[in-house]
């Protein structure tokens, strides 16, 4: 940090966890989730409010953190992708994937339905799609559509992340009502690699295409 830029002092809770840190006056929050605190879960696209890359939420709100100051957050409360796995376990709805990560049922929502696709976007869809199940239950794929629509992905189409966001509705709504979720199974269990199956020719991939295995010559 330049002397020469004026400073501010701020006191911020980010996922739970109390800051206080000087920071240039004109340094973005995004810029200061990830530079100052070591977030680097939120990133920055297009830095100028249009693709929310770095959606975060700002007292429950979702905000685009490049369209912030971090001087203007002082004495609030930020939550960041990093946060939901701490949500998660907090409400009692932790999944474990195979690598022994916890996530929030969104996650596992993208993970399973393939709405991930870069780490750029995937953090603002979560984001938005939590602030939007935190509002709405049971939204329907038009309302889905409508509040992601501050999000772009720029390399795939958005049906795969709607449903996402529907399959963990459903999920929730499950752990609410105590039915054990709709993971899939058949029995309600949640599994633990993610709902791929390791079964047979599709081998595990996500994408259950029969890939070669190579080595034998055949
Ligand atoms: S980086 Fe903030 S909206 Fe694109
Ligand atoms: S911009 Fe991330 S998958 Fe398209």
């Amino acid at each position: 940090m330049s002397k020469s830029e004026p400073t501010t002092t701020v006191t911020v809770t980010v996922n739970g966890e109390e800051y206080v840190k000087e920071t240039e006056d004109r340094k973005l929050l995004v810029h200061f989730l990830r530079e100052d605190l070591g977030l680097t879960g939120t990133h920055q696209g297009c830095v100028v409010g249009k693709c929310g890359a770095c959606t975060v939420l700002h007292d429950g709100t979702p905000k685009k953190s490049c369209m912030l100051y971090a001087a203007q957050i002082d004495g609030d409360e930020i939550t960041t992708v990093e946060g939901l796995a701490d949500i998660a376990e907090a409400e009692g709805n932790e999944m474990e994937t195979r690598d022994g990560a916890t996530l929030h049922p969104l996650q596992m929502g993208f993970k399973r339905n393939h709405g991930l696709q870069c780490g750029f976007c995937t953090p603002g869809f979560l984001m938005t799609s939590y602030a939007l199940l935190q509002e709405n239950e049971d939204p329907d794929d038009d309302e889905i559509r409508s509040a992601l629509s501050g999000n772009i992905c720029r390399c795939t189409g958005y049906n795969s992340i709607v449903e996402s966001v529907e399959w963990a509705a459903a999920e929730l709504a499950g752990a609410d009502d105590g039915a054990g979720g709709s993971d899939g199974n058949e029995d309600g269990a949640v599994s633990t690699d993610g709902g791929f199956s390791t079964d047979g020719a599709a081998g595990g991939c996500p994408c259950r295409r029969d890939y070669p295995t190579g080595g034998d010559g055949e």
